[in-house]
């Protein structure tokens, strides 16, 4: 990994550097947003990264709308100490119940969630308008992917499913064979029966890693779609009508956790694509912003 060296967050806000040199934050709640952080790198090979995975608190996808609000503010405001030109939520738990207040509080940081992309990708991969969303519990009883994919085409009809598993298979590394084919079936088969949806999403950062499992329960003829390459390509987008995208010669990318640098090594390493070390991973304490910045 190119790594820049640790730099004060106060030195960072107060230096006069042009913001679109700054790095792009992305935030999830574990290792699983290091498959959109893999997309943006590919798409945006300029930008500089500081990724923060709040292992600590991992899973938000079980825990109420309530909980997962209060730990992405504090991320956020994290992540925008250090400096920031732009905030990734990469976590689609996150994205579907604490973007709003995101935008709300730390504007004018332009927020980009992982939701509104992803459902206007499935919108444009459907050709019969019968789309379904495997997500995290808290993503589908919020009605996020319901109401994007309504607002980006109206006549659509949408199936949700929770697919808790999912993560903790991921998680493991267990991505392929029979015991994961078994779930994917308990959880899909009777949703893609004839006449069923032409179009998956993954409503969920955990569940790339398992696309070929969920392909061999769905067939060959269903769409998937990944929300983060349209992500990427909305960020571009903003970027450039923005006037922030970067030109750095040296992108950095910084790794952030907030417990377990081990493991987010060990497992991030397969869901980034690309392995890294313990020694690659800062870990940090989001509950007292004031004592940190002190602190360094
Ligand atoms: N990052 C979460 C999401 O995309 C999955 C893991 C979790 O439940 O925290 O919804």
């Amino acid at each position: 990994l190119n790594r820049s060296p640790v730099v004060a967050p106060a030195a960072i806000a107060s230096s006069n550097q042009p913001a679109a040199t700054l790095p792009i934050g992305i935030f999830d709640s574990g290792v699983g947003g290091l498959t959109v952080l893999r997309c943006l790198r590919e798409q945006l090979p300029h930008e500089s990264f500081i990724y923060l995975g709040d292992t600590a608190r991992l899973p938000y996808g079980t825990k109420s709308a309530d909980s997962v609000i209060r730990y992405s503010l504090q991320a956020a405001e994290f992540l925008i100490a250090r400096g920031i030109k732009y905030l990734v939520v990469a976590c689609n738990t996150a994205s579907a119940v604490a973007i709003e207040a995101m935008r709300e509080r730390f504007a004018p940081t332009p927020v980009l969630g992982v939701i509104e992309p992803g459902a206007i990708a499935g919108c444009a991969a459907s050709r019969s308008g019968r789309l379904a969303v495997i997500a995290t519990e808290g993503t589908v009883n919020g009605g996020a992917y319901q109401r994007a994919i309504a607002r980006a085409r109206p006549d659509a009809k949408v199936i949700a499913r929770a697919c808790s598993l999912f993560v903790a298979l991921a998680e493991e590394g267990w991505t392929q064979g029979p015991i994961v084919e078994d779930i994917a079936r308990r959880y899909l088969a009777e949703i893609f029966g004839a006449g069923g949806p032409d179009t998956l999403i993954l409503g969920c950062t955990h569940f790339p890693v398992l696309i070929d499992a969920i392909r061999n329960v769905i067939g060959p003829d269903v769409a998937i779609v990944d929300s983060a390459h349209t992500t990427a390509a909305h960020l571009l987008q903003s970027l450039t009508t923005q006037g922030l995208l970067a030109r750095n010669s040296h992108p950095t990318l910084r790794l952030l956790a907030t417990d377990g640098p081990e493991r987010f090594a060990r497992v991030g390493s397969r869901f980034l694509d690309e392995t890294f070390g313990v020694g690659d991973v800062e870990v940090v304490d989001l509950s007292a912003p004031a004592a940190r910045l002190a602190k360094d």
